[in-house]
């Protein structure tokens, strides 16, 4: 086991009830089948249960949370038990390497970046851009845990660029009716995060400490009932879609020179 295989995985709790939270959204999926293109083989790093790996393709997952992969269809992709920051596999071993939604996870987002450029021509990477996402209703409610959040942890386009070569940075608009769960699904469905359960899918909510959650919770409830938040956001239960900060990162090594290394 690597040094970094074992630090603690938040997803052996909160993981828990994942696959029927987080159901892949098809719209999603297929802006990510365009993106990787005509990549036939692909690390899907961070995998998790599953969502959004190609059924058509030479798949493999990465995953270090046991209660994430025991909820992965015995049908499915073979899986791994790994890191991104130590990928078991031989460099260029891959078309591409997909990670979607956990680079905000890792322990050493440099090394994540490395491993995925070594072992894969081309990397996609889907994240939540902080300076937008932060313009996202849900920040106000729950600021002070926001700005934590993106502090410690969430990382930047920006950041991604010092590790790979990026070529492209498209918008993710998220469908109104959007079927995964993350902490941006909601943005026109305000309800949904006074469910406990939909909440319990979603890592800024479970790592939340309470007292933050508690009263943007109580906040909410109350805006929802007195028409605050709909005379302030209703315009938003009208649109198809909305760009809630999550970007699409498109990166490709340069062709191998004769001899050399990518
Ligand atoms: C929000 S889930 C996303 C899962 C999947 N990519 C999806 O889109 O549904 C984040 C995943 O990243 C995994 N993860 C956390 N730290 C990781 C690391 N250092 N390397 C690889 N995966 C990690 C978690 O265990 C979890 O399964």
């Amino acid at each position: 086991m690597t040094k970094h295989a074992a630090l603690p995985q938040i997803y052996e709790t909160i993981g828990e009830g994942y696959a029927k939270a987080r159901l892949p959204d098809p719209r999603i999926a297929q802006a990510i089948v365009s993106v990787l293109g005509e990549a036939w083989s692909i690390v899907n790093v961070g995998a998790g249960t599953g969502n959004y790996e190609p059924t058509d393709r030479a798949v493999v997952a990465v995953e270090p949370a046991c209660a994430m992969l025991a909820q992965r269809s015995v049908m499915r992709i073979p899986a791994v038990r790994a890191v991104a920051e130590a990928l078991p596999f031989d460099d260029h071993t891959f078309d591409a390497a997909l990670a979607m939604f956990t680079l905000h996870h890792w322990h050493d987002l440099a090394a994540g970046l490395r491993e995925m450029r070594r072992v894969a021509r081309r990397q996609v990477v889907v994240l939540n851009e902080p300076e937008i996402g932060h313009r996202f209703w849900i920040a106000e409610y729950f600021a002070e845990a926001a700005v934590m959040h993106s502090e410690k942890y969430a990382p930047r386009v920006a950041d991604l660029r010092h590790h790979l070569d990026v070529q492209d940075v498209l918008v993710l608009p998220i469908p109104a009716d959007c079927t995964d769960g993350f902490i941006g699904a909601y943005w026109c469905r305000p309800e949904a995060y006074l469910d406990g359960r939909v909440r319990a899918s979603m890592s800024v909510f479970a790592q939340m400490p309470p007292d933050i959650l508690t009263r943007g919770i109580r906040r909410l409830q109350r805006e929802l009932a007195d028409g605050t938040w709909d005379r302030r956001f209703g315009f938003l239960r009208e649109l198809a879609s909305y760009d809630v900060g999550y970007r699409i990162v498109v990166a490709e090594k340069p062709p191998l020179a004769a001899g050399g290394k990518g």
